[in-house]
């Protein structure tokens, strides 16, 4: 079931996707010497800043793109028990994913 919600929020993680990715590309391929070092990256992450805007770029990402992998299950998938399954699955590993990404980013103060 896909409701009006799910079609706005869609729109709105791939408008913040498109900002997101042009931002995080450049950090990570020209910004000065190394970017990618560990020193670097920790360095990055300790700022209350990076760590909000890696958040906000995560639930993002996981939003669009297992909602829009939802939207295709729900149109080639019939049986209901297979469905039920592979919606578990889907907010499993979304709570997974999320909770690795917020307790890496969140470690370094
Ligand atoms: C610049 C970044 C992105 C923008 C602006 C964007 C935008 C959109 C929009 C507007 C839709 C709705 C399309 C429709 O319902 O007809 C959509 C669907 C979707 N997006 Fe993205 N997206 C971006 C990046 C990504 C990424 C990185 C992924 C993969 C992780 C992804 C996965 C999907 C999936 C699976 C769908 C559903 C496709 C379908 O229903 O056929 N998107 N995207
Ligand atoms: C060659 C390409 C890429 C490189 C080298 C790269 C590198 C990195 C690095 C080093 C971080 C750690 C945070 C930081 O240093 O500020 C990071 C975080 C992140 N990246 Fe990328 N990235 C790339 C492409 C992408 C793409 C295409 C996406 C999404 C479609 C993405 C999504 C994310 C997200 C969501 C985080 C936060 C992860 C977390 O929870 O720890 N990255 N990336």
């Amino acid at each position: 079931m896909r409701g009006a919600l799910q079609w706005f929020l869609q729109r709105l993680t791939g408008v913040l996707l498109f900002a997101g990715l042009i931002v995080h590309f450049y950090v990570m391929h020209y910004s000065g010497a190394d970017p990618l070092a560990y020193e670097s990256v920790i360095k990055r992450i300790s700022s209350p800043y990076w760590k909000a805007f890696d958040i906000v770029f995560l639930v993002s990402i996981l939003y669009h793109g297992l909602n829009g992998l939802w939207g295709i299950v729900i149109e080639y998938i019939h049986s209901a028990r297979l469905l039920k399954l592979v919606r578990t699955s889907i907010i499993i590993l979304a709570f997974i994913v999320l909770f690795t990404g917020v307790y890496i980013i969140q470690t370094p103060s």
